[in-house]
């Protein structure tokens, strides 16, 4: 052992392996031991891996997620004069809700301190969405992201090197060591960057279905129970919604073809299921920051469409521009009549990851124009001939690895009794 150091970690390991309780000291010693190096690669892959089969009980829980929040800055908004709130989705095909809602709980009158992440593997992320917005910029100093709440009531911006640096560098650990899925470290490592945000109240959107990565609703429901108890022993009021991800959200999966939909979102159109998402998170938004306002009407009267140009405009976006578009397009259509009964996110989700919307390491390019467009959803009627769905890309070769994702888990026709879908909104934790 280094003289300098408390303890050892492959002692730490062997007590995670062996089912004991951490202590205090030991989290404490291992998130900080960790981010500055005294602890191996192999060995936080090790401990990740007994915490993925063995657990952790609530206590530490808590701990190791304030030190992975102690590994970093705390932001701190109580100087704006708008209550602050948050919202955080586990990640979906089709997931652009950010988008919508950051302008239209702002219009309400809160301040949406929205830090995102880019997209890995078959779920977008947000920052790759807006960045194909001409000129739009997702890097801002804490001073402009201030600013921005100010004066407009939302940023959509990426987090910053001191944002849990000790989350970056084990997330980062977890992604190659097959330790992604412990809900103990899935809890900490989301509310430890939420806590360390510093918003007033935290809604978080946990996904189940095939394309979440919490596919059980029963694991669903205890990851975002955790993190409720997290967020709320930290001070941030929080709930949780759980929220369907068999079925893509919305029509478009794709950056620019999901901001279009964003914007005909806020400009009062859309499709149903994402302005339903998108109020119902609005409002658990509102009542967490104590806003009696009805969303809808904020769209509906266009101020919610006026803070999404204002907040776009103010990093550097360009309105006016038209949104990137893909080379070629292929449209699928439907081989029989009847009604769509299934439709995998998962499928869609890689087709259109495969299409070049997705990255498959950190440092891939997205395409901006690349993604699907759905012309139907299960329990619309389809006669055989029309239109299924049309794919978009800028190198046409991919079009063949797409289809041979859809062709994995194909989109079924059937009777209309035989529509299976999860509801959109399963579940509430309070
Ligand atoms: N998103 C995160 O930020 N962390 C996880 O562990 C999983 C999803």
């Amino acid at each position: 052992m280094n003289r300098t150091e408390p303890f050892a970690a492959v002692d730490i390991i062997r007590a995670k392996r062996d089912h004991h309780e951490l202590t205090t000291d030991q989290i404490n010693w291992t998130i900080d031991a960790y981010t500055r190096g005294a602890i191996a690669d192999e060995q936080m892959a090790a401990l990740a891996m007994a915490i993925l089969l063995n657990g952790m009980n609530s206590r530490e829980i808590v701990e190791w997620t304030t030190a992975m929040i102690n590994s970093g800055e705390r932001m701190d908004f109580s100087d704006l004069s708008q209550p602050t709130v948050d919202k955080h989705s586990t990640g979906g095909v089709g997931d652009k809700i950010t988008l919508p809602l950051a302008p239209l709980v702002a219009a309400c009158g809160a301040a949406v301190p929205q830090l995102s992440g880019r997209g890995l593997g078959h779920t977008g992320g947000t920052l790759d969405k807006m960045e194909s917005i001409k000129g739009w910029r997702a890097d801002l100093t804490n001073k402009e992201m201030h600013q921005i709440l100010q004066d407009v009531g939302a940023v959509i911006c990426a987090a910053g090197p001191g944002l849990a640096p000790a989350d970056k560098k084990l997330y980062a650990l977890r992604d190659v060591t097959g330790t992604v899925e412990a809900i103990p470290l899935i809890a900490s490592s989301i509310m430890s960057k939420k806590i360390a945000e510093g918003a007033g109240g935290l809604v978080l959107d946990v996904k189940t279905g095939n394309g979440a990565f919490m596919w059980d609703p029963d694991k669903a429901r205890e990851l975002a129970r955790t993190m409720v108890n997290l967020g709320n022993d930290a001070g941030v009021k929080t709930t949780a919604l759980i929220t369907a991800m068999d079925v893509p959200l919305g029509l478009a999966v794709g950056n620019a073809l999901e901001v279009q939909e964003s914007i005909e979102i806020l400009q009062g159109g859309g499709p149903a299921d994402v302005r339903e998402l998108t109020l119902t998170l609005a409002r658990e938004m509102l009542e967490l920051a104590g806003i009696d306002t009805d969303p809808a009407e904020k769209i509906d009267n266009g101020q919610a469409f006026d803070v999404w140009q204002r907040m776009v405009a103010a990093q550097g976006g360009d309105n006016n521009a038209p949104l990137p578009t893909a080379s070629f397009s292929h449209t699928v259509t439907a081989t029989e009549s009847g009604t769509i009964t299934t439709m995998n996110a998962l499928a869609i989700g890689i087709a259109a990851w495969r299409l070049g919307a997705g990255r498959a390491r950190k440092e891939d390019q997205v395409s901006e124009g690349a993604g699907i467009m759905l012309h139907k959803k299960p329990g619309d009627q389809i006669t055989a001939g029309e239109p299924l769905l049309t794919m978009f890309t800028d190198e046409e070769p991919r079009f063949e690895l797409a289809q041979q994702a859809l062709d994995q888990t194909p989109i079924t026709i059937g009777s209309a009794n035989e529509v299976n879908r999860l509801p959109l909104i399963i579940d509430k934790i309070t």
